[in-house]
């Protein structure tokens, strides 16, 4: 893996090493301390993060790599017209890796092309998010035992929510599967709706072993009255779980609007500040990964940003 723009970047072998790569390291985080010593990381984000851009920060400074960046773009030469291309050729020049987030689906594909480091999606618009999916997968296995065999009900903005698009055809590919509780009007996508049966929320808690939980993707709305209809029309509380005697852990990306009642953050089925914190260790084999098995890259400013 050159990139990883996308889930389909990996092959399932690859995931799963991955995943024991992470858990690994969660067990012995010592032991790659200095992996990366000498590298440089940016982490470009044209678009708002908490978790992402920290936890990929973080994990980068715990394996000796230091990190560059920014998180607004109105700082940027993108705000002067910049195209993405002839940014990502300069930051080629200033780091080893670069994690991107852009609202635009497609923009990490179009930085892959041109970079001659890694690029690693960190969400490009409504299109994928593909190491939120490792984590989540890395999150089911650890606290259910195995993926393949889960039936994963995902709740909320399947049109607009990345994290879903990379995680349903994970979990297919995985053995898993995937169930869908769309909110009227933000159902999946085409290509992924396939095989992914329909259940109303109350089933869905009565039967999954997963409830991944979504926010509705307000910024992604042209209109807003269409947002104010479909906003809430999910919410996963106490009452339901209790109510379907639900054996689900309860997953969500974060962050979390009004969809996850914070009456269920004190349940042995909440999982999702764990989840968030799997991110590290997530994030710390997908670094090392592609940058330990890559040669140095050219760090020359040549017109053309390649080598
Ligand atoms: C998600 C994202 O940015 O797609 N957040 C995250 O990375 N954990 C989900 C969201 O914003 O709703």
């Amino acid at each position: 893996m050159a990139h990883l723009t996308s889930i389909h970047d990996l092959s399932d072998d690859e995931i799963v090493a991955l995943l024991d790569r992470a858990a690994a390291i969660e067990k012995d985080p010592k032991s790659v301390r200095h992996l990366l010593d000498g590298k440089v990381v940016c982490a470009a984000f044209f678009e708002p993060s908490t978790r992402t851009r920290l936890s990929f920060e973080s994990a980068a400074q715990r394996l000796g790599a230091s990190v560059i960046g920014f998180s607004d773009p109105a700082t940027t030469s993108s705000s002067k017209g910049e195209t993405l291309e002839d940014t990502v050729r300069m930051l080629n020049a200033y780091s080893d890796l670069i994690v991107m987030r852009h609202p635009k689906e497609g923009a990490a594909r179009r930085a892959a092309a041109v970079s001659t480091v890694p690029v690693v999606n960190a969400g490009d618009g409504p299109g994928e998010h593909p190491t939120q999916t490792i984590l989540d997968l890395y999150t089911m296995r650890k606290e259910r035992g195995a993926i393949a065999g889960l039936t994963v009900g995902l709740v909320g903005d399947l049109r607009y929510g990345r994290t879903v698009h990379s995680l349903v055809p994970a979990l297919q590919r995985l053995g898993a599967k995937a169930v869908a509780v769309a909110a009227p009007g933000l159902e999946l996508p085409k290509p992924l709706a396939g095989d992914v049966a329909a259940m109303d929320l109350e089933e869905a808690a009565r039967s999954c072993d997963v409830l991944y939980v979504t926010r509705v993707q307000k910024e992604r709305f042209a209109d807003a009255a269409e947002y104010e209809k479909v906003k809430g029309a999910f919410v996963v509380n106490a009452d339901l779980l209790g109510r379907t005697k639900s054996r689900a852990i309860v997953m969500h990306p974060l962050p979390r609007v009004d969809e996850v009642s914070a009456d269920v953050d004190g349940l042995p089925a909440a999982k999702y500040f764990e989840q968030a914190r799997n991110g590290i260790p997530v994030r710390m084999a997908v670094l090392a990964t592609l940058l330990e098995t890559r040669p140095r890259a050219d760090r020359s400013l040549s017109p053309t940003g390649s080598q």
